[in-house]
């Protein structure tokens, strides 16, 4: 549970998170602080973010800019990077890590409930993509982007189709500009994480009783949720120069989760170790 990149691994550089004043990306942002970096942080939440700007700092001594951002304005984005050019003079990296999410049978929402969601977690990556990308290749500058998605967006998953169409358009643009831009210097990958407990993500996805209906940690094989530092290690080695041949890629931190869901024989590890000795001892009669 403690960092792992050496002191000063982000000295000089700058990097912007979306939605980066609450939840994982304030944690992978204080990481980022604590190795050096500056950092950038947006949202929609002006308030939000100047609170976390003011405690990040204390608690790092590293230098924050909090500027408010709604992804799904274009012009908005290119205010952040405008901003961020003046105040700590390049932008470095960007991890894509704001989105939107609600659990409900797909039948009962309303094609703008699709909307909104598909709109913050698709169209927000990618128009933040395409302002930064741009920037940098006018600019001739290499840059880093690390997108946050989930694992099923490859699976699929039933109850929160827009997140899951969404992330698979995410896990898509990763891959694709991974080769299309490695030209000018511009890498791209992505974190899949299963769940790791934040105020956002369980009052959305585990509300009311459901929190205690269904403990997330059951469904994984090492049996305990995500501890913030383990991603926020993750995302600073990649978007560090120390992964720098790691291009297009989407790596996995779910303590097994999705794989032991998809496996078919999985659950009989419900079944005692006095039912196999049985199962031992009657084979073949
Ligand atoms: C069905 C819902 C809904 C719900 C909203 N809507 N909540 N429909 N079930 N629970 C519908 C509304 O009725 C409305 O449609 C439309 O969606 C827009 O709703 P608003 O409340 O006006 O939108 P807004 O205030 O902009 O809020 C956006 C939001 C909200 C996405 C709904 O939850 C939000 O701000 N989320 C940001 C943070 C977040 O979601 N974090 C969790 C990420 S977790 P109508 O038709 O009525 O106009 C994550 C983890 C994945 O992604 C993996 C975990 C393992
Ligand atoms: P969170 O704290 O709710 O983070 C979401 C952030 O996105 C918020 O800061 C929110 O701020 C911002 N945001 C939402 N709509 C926005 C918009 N239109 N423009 C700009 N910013 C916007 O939840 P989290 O759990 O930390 O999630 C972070 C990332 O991890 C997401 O990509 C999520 O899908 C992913 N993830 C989380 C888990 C998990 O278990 N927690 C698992 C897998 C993947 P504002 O409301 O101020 O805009």
């Amino acid at each position: 549970m403690e960092g792992m990149l050496k002191p000063g691994s982000f000295k000089d550089k700058t990097i912007i998170i979306t939605g980066g004043g609450t939840g994982l990306g304030r944690s992978m942002g204080k990481y980022l602080l604590e190795l050096g970096a500056n950092l950038v942080i947006t949202s929609r939440k002006k308030e939000v973010l100047d609170k976390a700007a003011a405690e990040m700092e204390q608690e790092t001594g590293g230098k924050v800019l909090a500027v408010a951002c709604d992804v799904r304005k274009y012009e908005e984005i290119q205010n952040v990077i405008k901003e961020t050019e003046t105040r700590f003079g390049k932008v470095d990296a960007v991890l894509n890590n704001a989105a939107g999410n609600f659990i409900s049978p797909t039948e009962r929402l309303s094609h703008r409930a699709f909307d909104i969601i598909v709109d913050i977690v698709l169209k927000g990556t990618y128009y933040t993509t395409l302002a930064a990308g741009k920037n940098w290749i006018a600019k001739k500058q290499p840059g880093i982007f690390l997108n946050i998605v989930t694992t099923y967006a490859w699976t699929g998953s039933g109850y929160v189709v827009p997140s899951a169409c969404a992330k698979a358009g995410v896990l898509s643009l990763t891959r694709s500009l991974a080769v299309e831009w490695a030209k000018y210097n511009i890498r791209s990958n992505a974190i899949a994480p299963g769940p790791f407990p934040t105020e956002g993500a369980w009052s959305r996805l585990l509300p009311g009783d459901l929190v205690k209906k269904f403990d997330p940690a059951q469904r994984i094989p090492l049996k305990r949720v995500g501890e913030h530092q383990e991603l926020a290690n993750l995302a600073a080695y990649l978007l560090s120069e120390y992964s720098a041949y790691i291009n297009g890629e989407v790596i996995t931190i779910d303590g097994g989760e999705w794989l032991r869901n998809g496996g078919e024989f999985s659950h009989l590890e419900m079944i005692p170790n006095e039912m196999w000795d049985m199962m031992e001892k009657t084979r073949g009669k």
